[in-house]
């Protein structure tokens, strides 16, 4: 493997990972401004917190309404609107204490895990 590819699989954190955040940033969901704020928080406190997650921007998830959306697998628990003030309950009740807002859950997802299990 070479050292630049080593260094990217590192600095993406995939070795250590429990989940993958996914934000769309807009613009059709919600304003890219609006986008960015949430992303700034999730990548600041994620890191501020040593959550092991990856975070990846998103252009678009052909939802196209009601964004920021934010996307946490291997759940797959798809939340909408998410704001900063969302974002850090996310953070704080799902990622770290492992129990979802279940009152901003609009799709639920795994993508099979749970039935291969
Ligand atoms: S722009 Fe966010 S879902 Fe399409």
């Amino acid at each position: 493997m070479s050292r630049s590819l080593s260094s990217g699989l590192k600095k993406a954190g995939i070795a250590g990972a429990k989940k993958h955040l996914f934000l769309c940033l807009g613009p059709d969901c919600c304003s890219p401004r609006e986008g960015e704020k949430v992303w700034d928080y999730l990548k600041s406190e994620s890191k501020d917190l040593h959550l092991e997650v990856m975070r990846t921007k998103v252009g678009c998830f052909r939802i196209c309404t009601r964004g920021p959306w934010l996307v946490v697998y291997p759940e797959g628990i798809w939340y909408a609107q998410v704001t900063v003030e969302r974002c850090r309950r996310i953070l704080m009740e799902h990622i770290l204490d492992g129990k979802p807002v279940t009152e901003w859950i609009v799709a639920e997802n795994d993508l099979g895990r749970a039935t291969k299990m």
